[in-house]
């Protein structure tokens, strides 16, 4: 028996086909993060063949973050000249060249010009599949789509853990040989050419985003698109709606606004204070220092890795939960909730930490304060990656009218990436001058503020249209 809820066939067609395309672009995420972290599983090999010092090889990692900050900068731009598809093509290309440069590397500093190279793929791809999927998705489920961003930087996270500790295991050593008498550590590198590929080939096979096309007049195939992939009824209307917001933008720039705050529009500001937020709140920091972590409770150096895979796959898994709810409860409510519950993660980590005594150079927490870190910090990761994790991409997709959305997505995610490396080269300083509970506590602070934030500044957009909203907003 079907009842009115049943999908017809056509919009069972229709829900493939966009899920098809939202993958092929949300592939750029999964580049996104398994680039980002393959480089962990292979950096001590890289001091030992190298011979460079602990800050040449911190900056050989961060500096990638630099690249990040530029290329998702400039993508906007790139991509309101040139298309979303042709931009994605693009960072396939240099995903696949960065990782084989890489993996070639004959030196610290020629690794760091390939780092820096793929940082520029990275921060074009973290503004590209957020732009692409808000703009051919429906606005019904929206919000699920534009989540298999995070969903996909979180896969590759997992897998460049898996990536590296196999491939390590097999040479029994990330330096030692592993097959053509090249090291493990340069193979991990360059695994990332196979999805590098795979995005490059798909990006060839999607449609370009109906918002571009009728930009560029060519309303024909924007029409196509609609009809088939989107599954609007009435193209047409949808047209002149995506025209009547475009049209604006040949007057108005990113400064010259109604309403603009020292020269930039209101939700510009809106944009770039949730993205230095969803950094600020430590979440890579928690990442990358889990392993201290994990060895201040009494777990040992072998256990980490399962720990660490561990954290990953939650990190995969809660990213579900924000697909479930994010259409239904909309963004704001998971927003408040995950700052809520991020806090309270936080301040129990801070809380444990100011106990933590230290024990031969390492940090040591006694019963019960180990416990409450632990649970502190999952607790922590599972909110982050239910709420801000996923619901900031989703965000920075749709809160722009659709004049400026991909420049302001770029300056937006440019921001996420600066205060991702602010983060990364605070951390130590900040751990060895007020030690790892004062960390948290500032984290904590941030999570607070991001409350506030929310509540005052952020905008739902949950089921409306991307043209849906007063002409000059
Ligand atoms: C978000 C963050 C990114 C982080 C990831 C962890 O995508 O923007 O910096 O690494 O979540 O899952």
């Amino acid at each position: 028996m079907t009842t009115r809820h049943d999908p017809t066939p056509t919009q069972t067609a229709h829900r493939g086909r966009i899920i098809a395309v939202t993958v092929a672009a949300a592939l750029g995420g999964l580049l996104f993060g398994f680039d980002t972290a393959v480089i962990n599983g292979a950096v001590d090999a890289i001091k030992g063949e190298f011979g460079v010092s602990e800050s040449v090889l911190g900056f050989t990692v961060a500096i990638t973050l630099i690249g990040c900050a530029v290329g998702a900068w400039f993508t906007g731009g790139l991509a309101d000249r040139f298309g979303r598809r042709p931009v994605m093509t693009l960072a396939a290309a240099v995903f696949v060249v960065q990782s084989a440069g890489s993996a070639f590397a004959f030196s610290a500093y020629d690794l760091m010009a390939w780092r820096l190279l793929g940082g520029l793929a990275i921060g074009a791809a973290s503004v590209i599949a957020p732009a692409y999927i808000s703009e051919i998705a429906p606005a019904k489920y929206r919000g699920a789509l534009a989540s298999l961003q995070q969903l996909a930087i979180t896969v590759g996270i997992f897998l460049s853990l898996l990536n590296d500790a196999g491939l390590a295991a097999l040479a029994g050593g990330a330096s030692e040989t592993l097959w053509l008498g090249m090291a493990a550590w340069r193979w991990m590198l360059l695994v990332g050419v196979v999805p590098a590929l795979v995005y490059g080939i798909l990006s060839w096979r999607i449609p370009e985003s109906p918002q571009y096309l009728v930009r560029a007049g060519r309303d024909d195939e924007a029409a196509e698109v609609l009809r088939t992939v989107t599954g609007v009824e009435d193209p047409a209307h949808k047209i002149s709606e995506i025209r009547r917001t475009a049209d604006l933008e040949s007057r108005r720039s990113l400064a010259d606004l109604k309403g603009s705050v020292l020269g930039l529009h209101p939700l510009l500001w809106v944009g770039m204070g949730m993205a230095v937020l969803q950094q600020f709140v430590g979440i890579n920091a928690i990442f990358y220092y889990s392993t201290t972590l994990w060895k201040s409770v009494g777990f040992s150096e072998e256990d980490s890795f399962t720990t660490s895979v561990i954290t990953a796959i939650v990190n995969v898994a809660m990213t579900f939960v924000a697909i479930g709810l994010v259409d239904r409860v909309g963004r704001r409510r998971l927003l408040l909730w995950g700052s809520v519950g991020m806090f309270v993660g936080l301040v129990m980590a801070s809380y444990s930490f100011a106990h933590a005594t230290t024990v031969g150079g390492e940090l040591s927490l006694p019963a019960p304060y180990g416990p409450i870190a632990l649970v502190g910090a999952n607790l922590f990761v599972v909110f982050f990656a239910a709420t801000w994790g996923p619901i900031l991409w989703v965000a920075l997709g749709e809160i722009f009218p659709n004049r400026m959305r991909s420049r302001a997505l770029g300056v937006s995610t440019s921001a996420n990436w600066i205060a991702n490396f602010v983060v990364t080269l605070l951390v130590p300083i900040v751990t060895a001058r007020f030690g790892t509970s004062a960390l948290y506590a500032g984290f904590a602070f941030f999570a607070a503020l991001s409350f506030v934030f929310v509540i005052k500044f952020f905008p739902e957009f949950s089921g409306r249209e991307l043209e849906d909203r007063p002409a000059d907003a």
